[in-house]
């Protein structure tokens, strides 16, 4: 019996990718976001359900993410939107990885590598609009091209860029977001001219994809949209992570006494207190002590006291007939009610996306697939 249960649900990512799909016009092309193990639902299954499921790119981070889809058998085009080091340039060229480069050591090592193994190396190069991350910063990108364009084996099929804010409401964001398009439709319009064989330009992540039409190009990378993380109105995206867990031990407690680390809870009246073998250092921070809940028997139970590495408390007194052994549900519905990935992240203040990485884990077992 493992500590935590992760189940994902592959009809449900199936769903969630066709209502993208519906969205776009058959021009735009999806380019579906797996790096991290797919928000932690598991890369190369997700890679496998996306690919048949029509996806054109697989968009993962780093080499060492593309090369585990390559040895995993995917064939289509991979994106490593994270770029490489110069050393592992060889590496890229001969899984047929597909590099964002935003500078020119990485394209050296590129050609290079491609007069040695006499084969060409594509690349996506990616302008800096406002996200402030990687990218060849506005005022640097037409030198950055030219000087891109006079390496030997060097095809430069992509230009992209990210968005920093397109998920929020706010005024001021939806200008800066508006900004970055309106710079990035500029730099594609002038670097057409010069690109002969730019085949691919995109911007769009999963807020801009669902949200805004102008940003689509002819490739989006929606990425948490793919696991049910994000809330568009008329849309049906769904979770496809369950997290649970197990009872591990019962007892009743009076009241006055002090629970957990720290005595940060105190029982007010005798209570039944249910020990889950969570914590942690599974991805159950401890930001969620005193407050978030838990599943049982159908039935919301509050965690208590203080998270610790590897246990977690509930308060079970309102709850009928519990028993040692008894399912616990951590994501997800049972009965009449659900914890839903914006719950945890509402408790644990944060993102959905973080959420699902420290409870799919960044590990590769433990997951279970159904459908
Ligand atoms: C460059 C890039 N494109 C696309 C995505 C996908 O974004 P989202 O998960 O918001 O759809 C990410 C995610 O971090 C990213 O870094």
């Amino acid at each position: 019996m493992g500590l935590l249960k992760v189940v994902v649900d592959r009809q449900v990512l199936r769903n969630n990718f066709k209502e993208i799909r519906r969205l776009l016009p058959s021009s735009v092309s999806i380019g579906a976001v797996v790096k991290s193990q797919a928000y932690g639902h598991g890369m190369v299954e997700c890679a496998r359900i996306f690919s048949r499921e029509g996806a054109r790119f697989l968009v993962v981070s780093l080499i060492d993410e593309g090369i585990a889809l390559r040895e995993a058998g995917l064939k289509g085009p991979i994106l490593l939107i994270g770029g490489i080091w110069p050393q592992e340039a060889q590496e890229c060229i001969r899984y047929g990885l597909t590099p964002v480069v935003s500078g020119l050591e990485p394209l050296e090592a590129l050609s290079q590598g491609a007069r040695a193994l006499d084969q060409e190396a594509r690349v996506h190069v990616k302008v800096d609009t406002g996200m402030g991350r990687l990218g060849v910063p506005t005022e640097e990108w037409r030198d950055f091209l030219n000087q891109a364009l006079s390496y030997p084996g060097v095809v430069v099929e992509g230009l992209m860029s990210h968005f920093s804010v397109a998920d929020s409401t706010e005024s001021s964001d939806v200008a800066y977001t508006a900004q970055q398009m309106e710079t990035f439709k500029n730099i594609v319009e002038e670097a057409r001219e010069k690109l002969p064989h730019l085949k691919w330009v995109h911007l769009a992540n999963s807020a801009a994809t669902l949200q805004l039409p102008q940003t689509h190009w002819n490739l989006v990378r929606p990425g948490i949209s793919l696991y049910g993380g994000i809330r568009i109105p008329h849309l049906r995206l769904r979770e496809a992570m369950e997290v649970s867990s197990r009872i591990l031990h019962l007892k009743q407690v009076p009241g006055g006494r002090f629970l957990s680390y720290g005595r940060a809870f105190r029982t007010a009246r005798k209570t039944l207190v249910a020990v889950v073998p969570v914590g942690y250092a599974l991805g159950y921070l401890r930001t969620l002590s005193n407050r978030g809940e838990m599943l049982v028997r159908g039935s919301r139970a509050p965690v208590i006291g203080r998270v610790c590495m590897d246990l977690t408390l509930l308060d079970v007194t309102h709850i009928q007939e519990v028993k040692i052994g008894d399912p616990v549900i951590i994501m997800g519905g049972q009965g009449k009610e659900r914890i839903t990935v914006f719950d945890l992240a509402h408790w644990m203040d944060t993102i959905t996306y973080e959420v699902f990485c420290l409870l799919g884990g960044s590990h590769t077992g433990n997951r279970e697939y159904i459908n």
